[in-house]
């Protein structure tokens, strides 16, 4: 071979080499931009306590869903279900049945628009886990769509009680299902909180 056609060959080789890299670096980058959004998500998300009027849209919604029924659980049971309820009429009657559970008469879902409601099937050992990081997921995908949210409690009493029975059979919903907890989303009003300092003392390292 000629001289000059090894050291055309040479070069060839050391381009696609170079090409090669420049891939493996651009993933990388990629990579870790989407892990750095993701930590950011988790680190900013905050509980809403005031909303718009406004409801998101339902592809949003949708896909703030999907992320709930991607969350870890025990043996891939899959013990949760999630209602999501954008209906006025449902909402304001999920309002009233958790209000009173408190004897209150206030609307302990803040004004949101939105209720994604976490059940989770009693005869799964691990049914309280399953349905609180169905609740964590949908926070904070709520969250990365720009949403506000918030974790409002009682939703085991409101099922447990006759009204709330009768809403799971009137949508067909058969089994052992507790309420685990209620996602309110919409668009946030007002200011988005800031978070409180964290406690001391929260991580005990062992290395
Ligand atoms: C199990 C659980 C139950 C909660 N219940 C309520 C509730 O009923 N009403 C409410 O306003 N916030 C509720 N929250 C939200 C907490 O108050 C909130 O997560 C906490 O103050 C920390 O604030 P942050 O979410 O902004 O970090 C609940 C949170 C959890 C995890």
């Amino acid at each position: 071979m000629k001289k000059s056609t090894m050291i055309l060959c040479a070069a060839v080789v050391m381009l696609c080499v170079g090409c090669q890299q420049k891939a493996k670096t651009t993933e990388q980058t990629e990579c870790e931009t989407v892990k750095s959004t993701t930590m950011e998500d988790l680190l900013t998300r905050r509980s809403v306590r005031s909303y718009t009027d406004s409801i998101p849209p339902m592809e949003v919604i949708e896909e703030i869903c999907k992320a709930g029924t991607y969350a870890p659980t025990g043996k891939n049971r899959q013990s949760p279900i999630i209602i999501a309820v954008t209906n006025k009429e449902m909402r304001d009657r999920l309002s009233k049945l958790n209000a009173a559970v408190l004897g209150a008469d206030n609307d302990p879902f803040y004004g949101a628009p939105v209720v994604l409601v976490v059940l989770a099937d009693k005869n799964v050992h691990t049914y309280i886990e399953d349905g609180s990081l169905v609740m964590g997921n949908l926070m904070n995908a709520a969250h990365a769509k720009g949403l506000g949210s918030c974790w409002i409690h009682r939703a085991r009493e409101v099922f447990e009680s006759e009204e709330g029975k009768q809403i799971l059979n009137d949508l067909g919903i058969e089994g052992d299902y507790v309420g685990i907890g209620n996602c309110i989303l919409g668009y946030t009003a007002g200011d988005y909180p800031e978070a409180k300092p964290r406690k001391e003392n929260w991580v005990y390292w062992v290395k």
